[in-house]
């Protein structure tokens, strides 16, 4: 973070100002969602798509929106105007906020707690797309509802590290036979030329990333199907990618220490790569949303 301002329940306030209580449900239960935007010279990507998430997941959480669309926008705009020059990504969380004694069930009436900040975004190294990255794959010990973006984030964590511990940059997590999704990213992978990703369900977030690389997939012309991906279709993948809004376009090279395909970025990745970068291109020139 720089000197900017974050916003913290109508306020737009130093970081180091920004407070909340030690009984917000946030704190104490992980009860509480979020989304991160990236942001590329001043203009939100795909915001309405994000806030259309971020409904969904309130929803899914027995809360109602604190804020109309109207209102996310124009705060979170004001947020990332403080940098217009400079891409970045900004987080967003709600909790339920915070009661006067801990209780697991849900209080009547609590305002929820409403924070954003904004920090740089940098391109993806471009040894990413030259080389490619490592994953491992782990049993998927999260719960049932992984649709919802939630913050109780704990066994994604440990995922993470795993996955660092081995030098790995992401872990591959399989349920019930089937490879479902990266722990902070969706999965891809290429096939006999057919570009595949799982279906959505409860069991992965409906990423927004890996919504527009189906949409460009569609407008260009790529064979694509989302289906479940066994995991023996993963480790005999042509490709595998990981996707995120940070992240945008991961290239797998390596599964379990072993190679992927031909152990470089494949074809299918320099295409859709090249088709996001476009797209990303038309986001700045204020072309496309
Ligand atoms: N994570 N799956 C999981 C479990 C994720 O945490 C994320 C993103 C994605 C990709 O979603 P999207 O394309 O909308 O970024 C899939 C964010 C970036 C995070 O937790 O920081």
């Amino acid at each position: 973070m720089n000197d900017d301002n974050v916003y913290l329940n109508g306020e737009f306030l130093p970081l180091q100002e920004a407070r909340i209580s030690v009984m917000d449900r946030g704190f104490l239960f992980g009860d509480s969602i979020y989304e991160v935007i990236p942001a590329y010279t001043g203009r939100l990507f795909r915001l309405p798509h994000h806030l259309e998430r971020l409904n969904n997941s309130l929803h899914g959480i027995r809360m109602q929106n604190p804020m109309s669309d109207g209102e996310w926008s124009s705060m979170l705009e004001r947020l990332v105007a403080q940098n217009p020059q400079q891409d970045q990504s900004v987080y967003l969380q709600v909790t339920r906020g915070a009661a006067g004694r801990r209780d697991h069930a849900i209080p009547d009436a609590l305002d929820a707690t409403v924070f954003a900040m904004a920090a740089p975004l940098y391109d993806p190294d471009p040894a990413l797309a030259r080389d490619g990255t490592s994953a491992i794959t782990l049993d998927d010990i999260r719960w049932r509802l992984c649709n919802i973006k939630s913050t109780a984030l704990l066994a994604n964590v440990l995922l993470k590290q795993q996955a660092k511990d081995s030098g790995a940059i992401e872990s591959i997590l399989i349920r019930d036979g089937n490879a479902m999704e990266g722990a902070a990213s969706n999965l891809f992978i290429v096939s006999a030329g057919e570009l595949i990703t799982p279906p959505k369900s409860n069991f992965l977030l409906p990423g927004i990333t890996r919504d527009l690389i189906l949409e460009l997939a569609v407008k260009h012309g790529l064979t694509h199907s989302e289906r479940n991906i066994t995991e023996a279709e993963l480790r005999s993948a042509d490709e595998i990618w990981l996707t995120s809004s940070t992240k945008e376009i991961m290239p797998v090279t390596t599964l379990d220490h072993t190679q992927v395909g031909s152990g470089t970025p494949g074809p299918v990745y320099q295409q859709m790569s090249q088709l996001y970068a476009d797209y990303k291109e038309r986001i700045k020139q204020g072309l496309e949303q």
